[in-house]
């Protein structure tokens, strides 16, 4: 056996991972020596801990959940607003600005075959989600006179259809140089019992590491440097589903800069106790969201005196980061969620076993845990009719339908 096989046996067996051995044993050498090759780059440590944790219930009664404060757009006076429009105006036009548009998820719910951005949600255009956001920006372009650096976070399983997609479509004749790729990490899921999967493809099953794994990536992919080098101040974050997200929004820009603040997020109300938002709040006095997948039935239907919903500024996933508080992220890699998902594998005598419910956990971290860090940051709560139509579901609520609807009536309205 060659020595670097060897090496990568000794650690499957010290990680108690050696039935993998088993599943290989049938596969070309070729095939074993690909994933061989795989495991060589794992950190069984970090999966280890990851493991443990998943079972672990959470210490929740000395966390103290409250509702944040917010600002409501539609109650800032004609002069305020003007003075946070002069004030983001002025960043927008000094360069100081730049979008993220994280288009890592793998959109399973939506059932597209392909990067979520490529989806053609059904507009007489035509248009694929990655080209009405770009017009997101034209539309800044032809305001401010200043093309945007548009940064696209991808993830190792889509890097490559985006790029095509982009270059197939010119860019949408956007500045080339404006646009700039980056890719997240990736973890390899586990199995009930903990251990290594082997997909359909004959390879390790690893995932993105949830939108969380944003900071690291920056850093890790020199966009952090890129950025203070273009001397980007303000940075927005945002998926790539929300087809009416705001990207450059000068009012939204001035305000954060004026509370002094080195984020800001925006909300819009929550339309019922089951809607699939996270929500922003404090947790032990810091600014947070609390995850759809986390919250409780009874703090989501909690309500207060005048019968809103207690915890109802939903979180749009439409964030903007000071480059200072990125570059202080950026240094350490946020906190792991477990998700229980679907895995079609591989078993021991060789055959793929196709699965209908969950049966491995993947690991994600969230962008929005990166708020904790900080002391406070500005919610701005927006009409969700001219800021939000996501895309999520292939039928039902936020489907290609309800978004088009949405979409249509906006840009009718909005001219
Ligand atoms: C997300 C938010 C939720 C918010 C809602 C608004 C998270 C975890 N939750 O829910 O709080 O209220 O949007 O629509 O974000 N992504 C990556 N890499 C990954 C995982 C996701 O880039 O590893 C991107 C996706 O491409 C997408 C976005 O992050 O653009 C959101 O992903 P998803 O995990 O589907 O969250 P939602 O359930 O949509």
């Amino acid at each position: 056996m060659e020595e670097k096989h060897k090496k990568i046996i000794d650690k499957l067996i010290k990680y108690k991972q050696e039935d993998i051995l088993k599943t290989i044993d049938k596969f070309s050498n070729e095939e074993k020596e690909n994933i061989l090759n795989q495991i060589e780059n794992i950190n069984f440590e970090q999966l280890e801990k990851l493991y443990k944790k998943i079972d672990v219930k959470k210490e929740d009664k000395c966390i103290k959940i409250e509702p944040i404060e917010y600002i409501e757009k539609e109650n800032i006076s004609i002069e305020e607003k003007e003075k946070y429009n002069q004030i983001g105006t002025k960043t927008i036009k000094e360069e100081k600005y730049a979008v993220v548009t994280m288009a890592g998820g793998q959109g399973t719910r939506l059932g597209h075959n392909g990067p979520k951005g490529t989806f053609d949600f059904g507009l007489d255009s035509h248009k694929s989600i990655f080209e009405i956001l770009c017009e997101n920006l034209k539309e800044a372009y032809e305001k401010y006179k200043i093309y945007v650096p548009w940064y696209i976070m991808t993830s190792k399983e889509n890097n490559k259809e985006t790029k095509e997609f982009f270059e197939k479509n010119n860019f949408f004749d956007y500045p080339r140089e404006k646009i700039i790729f980056f890719t997240q990490e990736q973890l390899p899921m586990l199995n009930e019992k903990g251990k290594l999967i082997i997909d359909e493809n004959k390879d390790i099953k690893q995932a993105a590491d949830g939108h969380g794994g944003i900071f690291v990536s920056m850093r890790k992919d020199n966009i952090v440097e890129d950025m203070k080098k273009r001397n980007i101040e303000w940075v927005y974050i945002g998926g790539v589903d929300n087809i009416l997200a705001k990207m450059v929004d000068s009012v939204f820009v001035g305000l954060a800069i004026e509370q002094k603040v080195l984020a800001a997020g925006k909300s819009a109300v929550k339309a019922c106790p089951e809607e699939k938002v996270g929500v922003f709040c404090k947790k032990n006095g810091k600014p947070s969201v609390v995850e759809y997948s986390e919250i409780t039935k009874e703090m989501s239907e909690e309500r207060d005196v005048n019968g809103q919903l207690k915890f109802g500024e939903s979180h749009l996933l439409c964030n903007l980061f000071n480059i200072d508080a990125i570059d202080e992220i950026s240094k350490d890699k946020l906190p792991y969620h477990a998700a229980y998902k679907k895995c079609n594998y591989i078993n021991n005598n060789g055959e793929l076993i196709i699965v209908d419910k969950p049966n491995a956990y993947k690991f994600e971290a969230f962008l929005f845990d990166a708020f904790e860090s900080l002391d406070k940051i500005t919610v701005l709560r927006v009409r969700r009719k001219e800021e939000f139509a996501p895309i999520k579901n292939a039928e039902g609520k936020d489907s290609p339908e309800t978004a088009r609807e949405l979409y249509n009536k906006f840009h009718k309205i909005g001219g």
